[in-house]
């Protein structure tokens, strides 16, 4: 592991990989690859012990917070878990006297929630490192469990092709397309043009991608976007802390982009899905049962054939969160 790479993260805070180096985010799946190793040759990597974080979560999750309790725990930290129900944050106290309180007892903080901005002010005030495990314009956190699983499937991420259809402004299409641009991993957003990124965000992963020989393209095209593409990814329509109201608009424009089996067939025998879940790809949830009724649709943004076909990398990925997160928390305290 490269030691000036290693101090350099040290102390930081990790809110969006826009602030890093391609190596810095390299040396952050290197760090997660050798710890899954430890993990699963069951060798302890407890380094950390008396050592404390607190998890803020303003919205729901299930691999996030449980991969930050269990790497915490794996690294001998203990944890503490606080929502809006049953804490101050937000009704009673503000983000920065929380950040102010929260750091003197804890030696990181993650953060759920809202807009970015909430986020950055808890690291500017906290003392800590801060670890943002998802706003609404960034889930960086994702970024390195879906680069990790690329990276073991396909050996590589240099000139990997990846498609993302689905609601490209939001978290995770704005994710992608910074992590795609500063490793060198072509990347082709496929969706209609009122969910094309924003273009002061396309403009700066365009000098990321002129720095690593990666592409950027946005296409209203989901058959030529697709074409020859390593990897499909696509993500919820409507994203947490959105209207239930826009439910209906969402599948009307999006349908064309649902990645079904011919549109992975199309893409070619190399093609790999991916996908951040929780994903709509039958009607055994509410959400899914509800708008399955409503709109007559068997599933939403994956076809369940494509789901639980044996080009789907999700639950490798998700594994992967929980290895990329204890790689996250233990290089901002010093691995
Ligand atoms: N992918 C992801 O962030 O999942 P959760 O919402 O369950 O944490
Ligand atoms: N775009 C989704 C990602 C969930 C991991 C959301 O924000 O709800």
């Amino acid at each position: 592991m490269n030691k000036n790479l290693a101090a350099g993260l040290k102390g930081r805070s990790f809110l969006t990989l826009k602030d890093f180096t391609p190596d810095e985010i390299l040396y952050y799946l290197d760090l997660a690859a050798e710890l899954k190793a430890k993990k699963k040759a069951g060798e302890l990597h407890d380094r950390f012990r008396g050592k404390n974080i607190a998890l803020i979560f303003e919205k729901t999750s299930t691999r996030t917070r449980c991969s930050f309790e269990v790497a915490a725990h794996d690294l001998g930290m203990g944890s503490t878990y606080l929502d809006d129900l049953v804490s101050q944050i937000g009704k009673k106290e503000s983000i920065a006297d929380t950040a102010r309180v929260l750091g003197r007892m804890y030696d990181g903080i993650e953060y759920r929630g809202y807009g970015q901005e909430i986020v950055e002010e808890l690291a500017r005030y906290a003392g800590v490192p801060v670890w943002n495990g998802l706003t609404n314009e960034y889930h960086p956190t994702q970024m390195l469990a879906d680069m990790l699983t690329i990276r073991e499937h396909f050996g590589r991420l240099k000139g990997i092709r990846l498609a993302y259809l689905g609601d490209a402004r939001y978290n995770m299409g704005n994710s992608l397309m910074i992590t795609c641009a500063k490793l060198g991993i072509h990347f082709t957003a496929c969706t209609s043009r009122k969910y094309f990124p924003d273009p002061a965000l396309v403009k700066q992963c365009e000098e990321f991608a002129a720095a690593s020989q990666a592409t950027i393209r946005l296409t209203e095209d989901a058959w030529e976007g697709t074409s020859q593409a390593d990897v499909l990814y696509t993500d919820v329509w409507v994203s947490m802390g959105e209207p239930d109201e826009v439910w209906a608009e969402r599948i009307h424009d999006l349908t064309p982009y649902c990645v079904t089996r011919e549109l992975m067939e199309h893409a070619g025998s190399q093609a790999v899905f991916l996908h951040c879940l929780p994903a709509f790809h039958d009607l055994k949830t509410k959400i899914g049962k509800e708008m399955g009724e409503r709109f007559g649709l068997t599933h939403m943004e994956v076809s369940d054939e494509v789901f639980e076909g044996e080009r789907s990398l999700v639950f490798e990925e998700a594994e992967n969160r929980m290895h990329t997160i204890k790689a996250v928390m233990a290089a901002s305290l010093g691995w």
